[in-house]
């Protein structure tokens, strides 16, 4: 754990922690300043990092009243089940970084509060010591694996096999950062990600030896990019498992389109929390346009900047299947482990509970009336 340099504070539920920000301002008293900019910066001049919390504030609510709300729910269908709610946590790197616990803890927390959880590639914990965490849990929610093609298909094809056997239900490929961005704050900090903290169920893998380039040629374009996925890398991926794959960081219409015709099962519509391509819109923004274009031919989920359990509602009402959150958990894990991921996803549950009620929503297929201006 990656605490502030000197800091004694305990990993206990912040005092008087009621909302998502209080979670987020003590986090910033735990945690070391560079794993603060890694976790919490955005590309750039963080446009669209501001632009995703903001977006959803700016929709506007219209309650109805007086309607008969008993025997509400929150329950959603997705990939042909039935869960409790409609929130997931979205796939999140390195998770040591905030808690020893690590994503052991936000798997026990995810699946005692009903959430679902997309296990990133890039975890710091075994995906077969998760799913044994999460699939004996009665309540729990989905438990997907996230994906970055890698140029070792080999390995990936493994990689796949193993995250079957565990037991994970879907796959997510995430299409939006063949390259990282370009993350200033997180480079003024100067994170180094610690030796000890590592991408564990990627150990083995063979990198591509870099090409020797020649005067002129790019290290993007005439090497790294020539190993970046392409669409027909999704017809390879969906040959090779029987999971349901899904697409995290579709945004055009077009591309929507496209990978439904490539067999995704689903779209996940994302700018990676504003850490990718700076000043891409809000995803509340980029939203209907997905919808209109897959015109419910699959399920589409949305995230970034979700704070509130009101803008799950907005989302809800826009269209979506379902949410993630991102850095909200991982100030819950950095503050009190999985009794401080679990607070966090309690909190938006009850808000979202909250505000379906203040809107005369009984459940969510209610929620597009919940809107002043429909899309
Ligand atoms: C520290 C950090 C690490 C992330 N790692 C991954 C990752 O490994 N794979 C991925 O698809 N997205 C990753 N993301 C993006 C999230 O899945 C998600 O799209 C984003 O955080 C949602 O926005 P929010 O943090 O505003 O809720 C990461 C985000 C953060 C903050």
């Amino acid at each position: 754990m990656k605490s502030k340099p000197g800091s004694t504070a305990p990993h206990t539920l912040p005092d008087g922690a009621v909302s998502l920000a209080d979670h987020e301002h003590h986090a910033r008293l735990m945690l070391d300043d560079a794993v603060w900019a890694y976790f919490n910066g955005g590309a750039a001049d963080e446009i669209t990092l501001r632009a995703n919390t903001q977006a959803w504030q700016t929709i506007e609510l219209l309650p109805r009243v007086m309607r008969s709300l008993a025997g509400g729910h929150t329950r959603v269908n997705l990939l042909g089940r039935e869960w409790a709610h409609p929130i997931l946590v979205a796939p999140m790197a390195y998770q040591r970084l905030a808690h020893p616990h690590a994503e052991q803890a936000t798997a026990l927390a995810a699946a005692a509060l009903g959430a679902g959880l997309v296990l990133s590639t890039q975890a710091s914990t075994l995906l077969e010591d998760v799913a044994r965490t999460v699939l004996p849990e009665a309540d729990r929610g989905p438990l997907w694996f996230q994906l970055y093609l890698l140029p070792d298909r080999g390995f990936m094809q493994a990689l796949v096999q193993r995250a079957e056997a565990a037991g994970f239900e879907a796959l997510v490929l995430t299409v939006d950062a063949p390259v990282q961005g370009a993350r200033d704050r997180e480079r003024r900090a100067g994170f180094r990600r610690p030796a000890d903290i590592r991408a564990v169920n990627l150990a083995g893998r063979v990198a591509p030896t870099p090409l020797s380039l020649r005067a002129g040629q790019s290290k993007l374009f005439d090497d790294l990019m020539t190993h970046a996925p392409t669409w027909d890398d999704v017809a390879w991926l969906r040959s090779i498992t029987r999971l349901p794959v899904l697409l995290k960081g579709v945004v055009h219409p077009d591309d929507a389109r496209q990978a439904l015709t490539c067999g995704a099962a689903g779209l996940i519509v994302s700018n990676h929390g504003g850490r990718t391509l700076d000043t891409m819109p809000a995803t509340a923004t980029l939203l209907p346009r997905v919808l209109q274009a897959v015109a419910g031919d699959a399920p589409v989920l949305v995230d970034g900047g979700i704070r509130r359990g009101t803008d799950v509602l907005k989302a809800m009402a826009l269209g979506a299947s379902a949410v993630l959150v991102g850095r909200p958990v991982l100030h819950g894990l950095a503050n009190a482990g999985a009794t401080g991921v679990a607070h966090v996803l309690r909190l938006l549950r009850d808000e979202l509970e909250i505000a379906m009620a203040l809107t005369g929503c009984r459940t969510l297929a209610d929620a597009p009336g919940a809107l002043l201006t429909r899309a």
